[in-house]
């Protein structure tokens, strides 16, 4: 079955708690919480503070996506705060075998993380140590770009690639994900499903229930 991954970039921070229940009434598996940190990314979004405040908002996991540099340095912050998942991305300047360990350390789910242009095989001698893999559709830095079809030959071959080797590594993909995208994902093979604009913004619950239903095929 497929997960779907609410991203609270594009929630209404005035009142999160609210938006976070509404989203779990649609079903909500885990949510997404986007770290930037104005360098590896043109952007600045949250940190551990919000991390901690969603803590206290769910018992589903929380997937931190950290587009940040050195992210080992924030490791111990974010997992204190209650990340469940934290992601760093392959592109990013760190020992990236090392991080992956520090987060194991705090007892974490840890993934890699590929932008657009990085090839798969920059990812794939990771996969034996970590439990996801995020495949972006868009460059990362803001909510609501227009998702990359010429991604999905990379999440297919991601996906032959776990299964042969018969890792545990869900395969999650963030990026342009709405009514008209999802199926195509998951037809490629994910297993996660990311959405900020496709689900915040108007009715999340409905929206969180209608995005499941496009990306099993099934039609609104
Ligand atoms: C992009 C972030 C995404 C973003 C997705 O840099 O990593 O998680 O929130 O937003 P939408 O779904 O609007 O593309
Ligand atoms: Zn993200």
């Amino acid at each position: 079955m497929v997960k779907i991954a609410p991203s609270i970039l594009s929630a209404d921070y005035t009142e999160l708690s609210k938006q976070v229940q509404l989203a779990e009434k649609g079903g909500a598996d885990l949510f997404h919480i986007d770290i930037m940190d104005g360098h590896f990314v043109p952007n600045i979004t949250v940190g551990p503070v919000i991390v901690n405040a969603m803590r206290r908002c769910t018992r589903r996991p929380l997937d931190v996506h950290l587009m940040i540099e050195h992210p080992e340095k924030m490791i111990k912050p974010f997992a204190d705060a209650g990340a469940d998942i934290i992601t760093v991305h392959i592109e990013a300047a760190h020992d990236i075998g090392r991080t992956i360990e520090l987060i194991r350390k705090e007892r974490k789910s840890p993934g890699v993380v590929i932008n657009p242009p990085t090839p798969f095989e920059k990812a794939s001698p990771f996969l034996e140590d970590v439990e996801l893999l995020l495949i972006m559709t868009v460059n990362p830095g803001f909510a609501g770009q227009r998702f990359m079809p010429e991604l999905l030959p990379k999440i297919k071959e991601a996906r032959r690639y776990i299964g042969k080797q018969d890792f545990k590594v869900e395969l999650e993909v963030d990026g342009g994900i709405n009514m008209q995208t999802a199926s195509k994902v998951t037809t490629a093979g994910a297993d996660i499903l990311v959405a900020g604009s496709a689900i915040f913004g108007g009715n999340v619950a409905q929206r969180v229930r209608e995005l499941r239903r496009v990306a099993e095929g099934q039609g609104i």
